[in-house]
């Protein structure tokens, strides 16, 4: 089912959760919206749901008109088709399995035949049909998270809206869940609408992201491309880049532009043209793009330091590298990739130009 939401607002009194959204969702599409606490995500997704009344705008799923303030229709939730998962699964704990998943097809008086075709059918998408009977409380929270998951598509929706449903498991129980979540969403081929403030979450389970800041979209795209081409510095730093400095553009040549760190003697080369960056550019550089060696490199980009921190991580080392000639930089130094270095040592930092982004430090709304 596609959905497109138009000149969406959501006004809290005086307070504009969501500022003119327009989103167009296609058949089939994971889209996941991503950002920080209060950017607005939730509210979003309730308007969909039915759930909150936008102050105006229009939403449209599946050619049906559900919200229209200008003609003053709101369909309820239960006219929408829309299935919700939310962080807090909910699950009733005095009946089983079975029995939480079955409930809102027996409000909805099919027949129990019916019932226990379907339940069984999303007990196995969601892998509990050995646990249909056992009693909820007796799950573990990666369990009741897929008995929450179970419990929406036995309703069959044609739109699954996820809240951050997995944000109470530990790390490792939230890896598997996702890769099942993303199956589930390809085998039935579900048009998801999936919430988090989780990169790593949005970059496995979406076709498309929109990132919010502020009630507003302020870039979307494939996972990649938001990886690779962050729209601002902000959005950098929140898809994780590490080093993120402010600069002066001191000139361009050849396609490439020479910047100056502030408050340093420090310039860095960026196969970039800062004309797009603004007023206050800044230079992103991603600390797994930085090339650590004992030795000077030829390359243009290159700067002798100290190391002043190196953290273990397992796969890689966190090195915090105090440049001589300025910064300190964050900079991952793979232990298969080469040497290691320990605090104290004098090294060479480099980062290819290609691997240096100047961006304004907002995006221009
Ligand atoms: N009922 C309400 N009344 C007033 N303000 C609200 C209400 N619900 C949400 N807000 C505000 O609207 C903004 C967006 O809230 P929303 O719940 O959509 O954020 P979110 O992106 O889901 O954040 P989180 O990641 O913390 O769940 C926040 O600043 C929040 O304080
Ligand atoms: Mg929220």
């Amino acid at each position: 089912m596609k959905i497109s939401i138009q000149n969406l607002q959501l006004k809290y009194g005086s307070f504009t959760a969501i500022e003119n959204l327009n989103l167009d969702i296609e058949d089939g599409e994971a889209l996941v919206l991503l950002g920080q606490s209060g950017c607005g995500k939730t509210s979003t997704m309730r308007c969909i749901a039915g759930l909150e009344e936008p102050t105006s705008g229009r939403i449209i799923i599946d050619d049906v008109v559900v919200f229209d303030s200008e003609k003053g229709i709101n369909l309820p939730p239960n006219k929408r088709n829309v299935g919700m998962v939310f962080q807090s699964y909910a699950v009733w704990p005095h009946m089983t399995v079975a029995q939480n998943v079955a409930y809102s097809l027996k409000q909805k008086k099919l027949s129990k035949s019916e019932i226990d075709e379907r339940v069984m059918e999303a007990l196995t998408l969601v892998g509990l049909e050995p646990y249909a009977d056992r009693g909820a409380s007796l799950l573990s929270g990666g369990q009741m998270q897929r008995v929450a998951l179970a419990r929406s598509l036995v309703m069959r929706p044609s739109v699954l809206m996820l809240d951050e449903p997995l944000s109470n498991l530990d790390a490792r129980l939230r890896d598997r869940l996702r890769v099942e979540l993303r199956e589930i969403q390809l085998q039935l081929g579900l048009t998801c609408v999936y919430v988090t403030h989780d990169q790593h979450e949005a970059f496995a389970l979406a076709d498309r992201i929109a990132l919010l800041q502020g009630g507003r979209i302020v870039q979307m795209g494939a996972p990649q491309h938001m990886y690779e081409a962050p729209a601002s510095a902000s959005i950098a730093h929140f898809l994780g880049v590490s080093n993120i400095m402010d600069c002066t553009p001191e000139g361009t040549a050849a396609g490439s532009t020479t910047a100056r760190i502030a408050n340093s003697e420090l310039t860095v080369q960026s196969a970039q043209l800062a004309s797009d960056a603004g007023t206050s550019p800044k230079v992103c550089i991603r600390a797994e793009d930085l090339q650590i060696t004992a030795m000077p490199t030829e390359h243009p980009n290159s700067w002798p330091g100290t190391v002043r921190v190196a953290g273990f991580q397992g796969n890689d080392i966190r090195y915090a590298i105090q440049l001589e000639s300025g910064p300190e930089l964050d900079a991952l130094g793979g232990l298969r990739r080469g040497e290691q270095h320990k605090v104290g040592d004098r090294v060479w930092v480099t980062v290819n130009p290609r691997e240096v982004q100047i961006l304004p430090a907002e995006v221009l709304a």
